[in-house]
C-alpha cells in the first residue's frame, strides 16, 4: 500500500467516524468501532510518512504533503465541503496518534464540539506548506458540479436503500449546473467525463453519461429548455441498480439466468423509484430509466418488442452515451476498451442496437481520437487527447504523458501531433499512466473557469 492509498483510507475512516458520531451517542458500539478504524488508519498514514503526515484541503483539491491526491476531491467532495465549513484547511498528524485526539477530531468535524484535539498529535491549520508550494490544480466549476452530482446520487441511493422519501430538487439543481458548465466548456467537460471509479462505478458512470448526453444534445441543437430534462434522465438512468445486489453487479464471470433476471430489473426499479420521488422532470427521467436498455430494433429489455418510433428520443440518445462510457470502463468481468474501440461498437450496432443518427452525431462530437484517448506515437512516446479536432482533417489537442525513452514527465506537456504518426491506441495500464491523475494535473487544460 502506498501513502496515497493510506491517505484515502484515512479520509474514508474520518468521514465514517464523523458520520457515526453525529448519528450515535458516545459509547455506542458503532462509534467505538469507527474510532478504532480511524485511529488505525491515521496512525498508519503518519507512521509511514516518517512519523508525520499533512493533509491539506485547498479550494476543490485535497493534498497529501505537497502532492495532489488525484480524484480525492470527487470521492470526498462532501468531506471537503464539511472541512471548509468547519474552517479546517489542513490536518497535521504526528505518530503515535492518540485515541483521544481522534475522538476530538471526529467530534470537531461532525460539528459536535468546538474543541480541537487536546493532545496535539493531531493539529489543525498548522500546515508547514504555503499555498504556492502545493501543486497547482486550477479546478473550477465543472469539477465542482461533477462532485456535487456524485453526492446527489450517493444521497439518492442511500434514500432508496433505506426506503426513505426523496425529492429530485437536488438532482435538478446538479444537472442544471452540469448543463451550464458543459455548454460553456464542452472540451473540458468531455475530458472530465473520462473519469472512472472502480468502487463507485455506477455513480461516476451516471455523471459521465449525463455530461456526454448534454454535449450530444447540444451538438444536435436541442432547445435550451430541453437540456435539463435530458440531463436528468441521463443522470438517473441507472439509479435502479441500487436495488441489484452488489455481488451481482461486480460478478467477475458470466451471469447465470437468475442473476441476469435481477440485472434486467434495474430499468423498472429505477423508473419506479423516480416516480415515487417528487418532481421536477420526474416523468421524463423515469421514461429514460425505463427504456435505456431497449434496443432501437425492438429487442433489449424491458420494453422488448417496441420499435424505435415508440422509444423516447432521450432514451435513444442516452443509450448511445451509456454504451460509450460503459465500454471504455474496466469492470470486474472485462477489461476496458479504448475510446476508438467503443466507437466501433457503436458503429457496428447502429441501426440495430442504437439509433444511427445519434451514433453519427456522437462520432462527430468526439472525433476519431476521442478525449482521453492514449495514443502511441511513431517515436514510442504516448500522448493523451485533451480536445477533439475542431473539424474533419484537423488534429486533436494532446499532452505528452510518457516520453519516447519510457520515462514520465512531472506534468503532462502540451504537445502537437503535427509530423507525428499515431501507430497505436492503448489502455492506461498498457501506457503505465493514471488518467484521473493526469486530468487533475492538467487542470489548466481541464478547467479554465
Ligand atoms: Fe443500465
Amino acid at each position: 500500500m502506498n501513502s496515497e492509498l493510506e491517505a484515502r483510507a484515512a479520509l474514508r475512516d474520518l468521514q465514517a467516524l464523523a458520520r457515526q458520531m453525529s448519528l450515535y451517542p458516545t459509547g455506542h458500539p458503532s462509534v467505538g468501532e469507527a474510532l478504532l478504524h480511524g485511529e488505525a488508519s491515521l496512525e498508519k498514514l503518519a507512521s509511514e510518512g516518517d512519523g508525520e503526515a499533512v493533509i491539506t484541503f485547498l479550494g476543490d483539491s485535497i493534498y497529501l504533503g505537497r502532492r495532489l491526491l488525484p480524484h480525492a476531491s470527487l470521492e470526498f467532495s462532501a468531506l471537503l465541503r464539511t472541512m471548509q465549513s468547519r474552517g479546517i484547511e489542513s490536518i497535521t498528524l504526528t505518530s503515535p496518534i492518540s485515541g483521544g485526539d481522534v475522538a476530538d477530531l471526529g467530534a470537531f468535524v461532525a460539528g459536535l464540539s468546538g474543541d480541537v484535539p487536546a493532545e496535539r498529535t493531531i493539529r489543525l491549520n498548522e500546515s508547514p506548506f504555503s499555498r504556492s508550494e502545493l501543486e497547482t490544480a486550477k479546478s473550477g466549476g465543472l469539477r465542482r458540479s461533477y462532485g456535487r452530482s456524485l453526492d446527489v446520487l450517493r444521497g439518492m441511493a442511500a434514500s432508496i436503500e433505506s426506503g426513505d422519501d426523496f425529492d429530485l430538487s437536488g438532482a435538478a439543481w446538479a444537472v442544471e449546473q452540469l448543463v451550464e458548465q458543459t455548454i460553456s466548456q464542452p472540451s473540458a467537460a468531455l475530458l472530465l467525463s473520462t473519469m472512472k471509479s472502480h468502487d463507485e462505478y455506477t455513480f461516476f458512470h451516471s455523471v459521465n453519461v449525463c455530461i456526454l448526453s448534454i454535449a450530444l444534445g447540444r451538438l444536435i441543437s436541442l432547445p435550451d429548455d430541453q437540456m435539463a430534462p435530458l440531463a436528468m434522465g441521463a443522470l438517473l438512468h441507472d439509479i435502479g441498480k441500487v436495488r441489484v445486489e452488489p455481488s451481482i453487479l461486480q460478478f467477475p464471470g458470466r451471469l447465470d439466468p437468475a442473476q441476469w433476471r435481477q440485472i434486467k430489473l434495474h430499468p423498472q426499479e429505477g423508473a419506479a423509484a423516480i416516480l415515487a420521488a417528487s418532481a421536477p422532470y420526474q416523468e421524463i427521467a423515469a421514461t429514460v430509466a425505463f427504456e435505456h436498455h431497449a434496443r432501437y430494433d425492438g429487442a433489449g429489455y424491458p420494453a422488448a418488442g417496441r420499435r424505435e418510433r415508440d422509444l423516447h428520443f432521450y432514451s435513444r440518445l442516452v443509450a448511445t452515451s451509456d454504451t460509450y462510457d460503459a465500454i471504455t470502463t474496466r469492470r470486474s468481468y472485462r477489461r476496458a476498451e479504448t475510446p476508438n474501440r467503443a466507437l466501433h461498437v457503436l458503429l457496428n450496432g447502429a441501426g440495430s442496437m442504437y439509433d444511427p443518427d445519434f451514433v453519427r452525431a456522437f462520432i462527430e462530437m468526439v472525433g476519431v481520437y476521442p478525449p482521453g484517448s492514449l495514443l502511441t506515437l511513431g517515436d514510442g512516446s504516448t500522448a493523451m487527447v485533451t480536445k477533439p479536432a475542431e473539424a474533419a482533417g484537423d488534429l486533436p489537442d494532446v499532452v505528452l504523458v510518457r516520453m519516447a525513452d519510457g520515462s514520465y514527465p512531472d506534468h503532462p506537456v502540451p504537445w502537437s501531433l503535427e509530423d507525428q504518426e499515431v501507430v497505436d491506441q492503448v489502455l492506461p495500464e498498457q501506457a503505465g499512466v493514471d488518467p484521473p491523475a493526469l486530468l487533475e494535473q492538467a487542470g489548466v487544460i481541464v478547467t479554465t473557469v
